[in-house]
This record gives structure tokens, sequence and C-alpha cells, in this order.
């Protein structure tokens, strides 16, 4: 079977990227990563990608008049590349209506909080602040609005007492490695079909037991 053709935009560290191309490596993988491409030169993902001979590519945002023009500029690269298929992976633009338009259902994201709860930034502080029992993370397909769009997976992390926003982020990412590539390899496989404004995944099991926190010693 064809492999789905996969572009990861970056714009930092990159370590869901990596998840995603070791996720990738195996021989028997759904998809394949085709590009990486970052909107800053120092993204530290980049030198991974680069290094495991995966095509990547800069496109510096502030060489652009509008976003518009840095988005018809990524969309060119996406399909110049031959990209299918979109993941976000700490990409930190905004990105138009019309680009979001163009790969509707074709473009996911991962976001550092239960949604909808905590979109936006320091979720892992303001899950702490809110005293919030279980925080996490979430994978969707992009809609214009920011983190927001059909929900594909989503981890559940317990909030410790002792939780910092470093300890507990640390403990969501660890999590992020894992649901990102699962959800990437649900789409290849083509088990995952949108109702509405819900993704539906074929296969797939849920926990059966309720999780509660705290709880007694
Ligand atoms: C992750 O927490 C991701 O959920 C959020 O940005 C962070 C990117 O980290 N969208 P990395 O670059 O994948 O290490």
């Amino acid at each position: 079977m064809a492999r789905l053709r996969t572009a990861i935009l970056i714009s930092g560290r990159g370590s869901n990227m990596q998840a995603l191309i070791e996720a990738c490596r195996a021989p028997a993988a759904p998809a394949e990563i085709v590009m990486v491409l970052s909107n800053n030169a120092d993204a530290g993902g980049l030198s991974y990608a680069a290094e495991t001979g995966i095509r990547t590519a800069v496109v510096d945002h502030l060489a652009y008049p509008d976003r518009a023009a840095f988005d018809a500029e990524l969309d060119r690269r996406l399909r110049a590349a031959g990209a299918e298929f979109v993941c976000l992976a700490g990409f930190m633009r905004l990105l138009t209506p019309a680009f979001v338009e163009r790969w509707r259902d074709r473009m996911i994201n991962i976001h550092p909080s239960l949604l909808p709860a905590f979109p936006g930034l320091d979720t892992h502080a303001r899950a702490l602040a809110a005293g919030v029992r279980f925080h996490g993370c979430t994978v969707h397909f992009v809609r214009f609005e920011t983190d927001s769009g059909p929900i594909i997976i989503q981890a559940a992390v317990p909030v410790q007492a002792a939780d910092t926003a470093d300890s507990l982020a640390a403990r969501v990412l660890a999590q992020e490695h894992r649901i990102y590539p699962q959800a990437l390899a649900w789409i290849a496989e083509g088990r995952v079909r949108l109702d509405g404004d819900r993704a539906i995944v074929a296969g797939a099991a849920v926990p059966p037991a309720p999780l509660i926190s705290p709880t007694p010693a």
C-alpha cells in the first residue's frame, strides 16, 4: 500500500517531529515523512531531520510582507515536495483561513492540554493555576480557530500535588510522543473519518474504567 506522504512543520526543538520520524522509519509504517519545514532557521529539529536524510526547508516568515504571502510559499513548498498530509509539531505561526481551508482534513496538530480546555500558550502553568486534577495532550484536525478542530486522540495525565509547570510538561510531553505517531498511523491506515465536528476512529478501544484523582492514599 502507498504510504501517506507527510510533511512536518516545526518552529523549535522538534521532539514531536522526532517521534513522528522514528515511528515512520518502521518498515510497515503506513506514513512516510517527506519533508520537515521550519519558519525558524535555528529550529533544533532541523538538524535531526537532515541527519536522517529527510528533506528540510526554511521559510522565514520575516521575509514575507504578510501572512498570506508566507502561507502561499508554505503551500508551494509542500506541493513541490509532493506532500499529501501535514503535521504541525510546535509550529508557532498562525495560519490564514485560505491555508487552513487548502489543507482541510489533511492537517493535524498536537496541543499540550486536554482540549477544549486551555487552548493557546502556557498550558501547564494554567492547568496548575486552575487546580485541575487531570491535564494532558490532544491531537486534532486543524480548523481556523486556534487549537480547535475534531479531536482524534487524547492522553490524560494526573496532576501531582508537587508538580511544577516543568514537571507536568515533561510528563505530558512523554505522552505527546506516544499519541502523535498513533494518530498519524490511524489516519494513514484510513481508519479515521469525520462526522461533523467529531473524528471517529475505527477499531480503537477506549479504557473501560473511569479515572479518579486524587484517590485516597
Ligand atoms: C509541544 O508541547 C506541542 O504540544 C506544542 O509545542 C510543543 C512543541 O515541542 N504544540 P517539540 O518542538 O515537539 O519538542
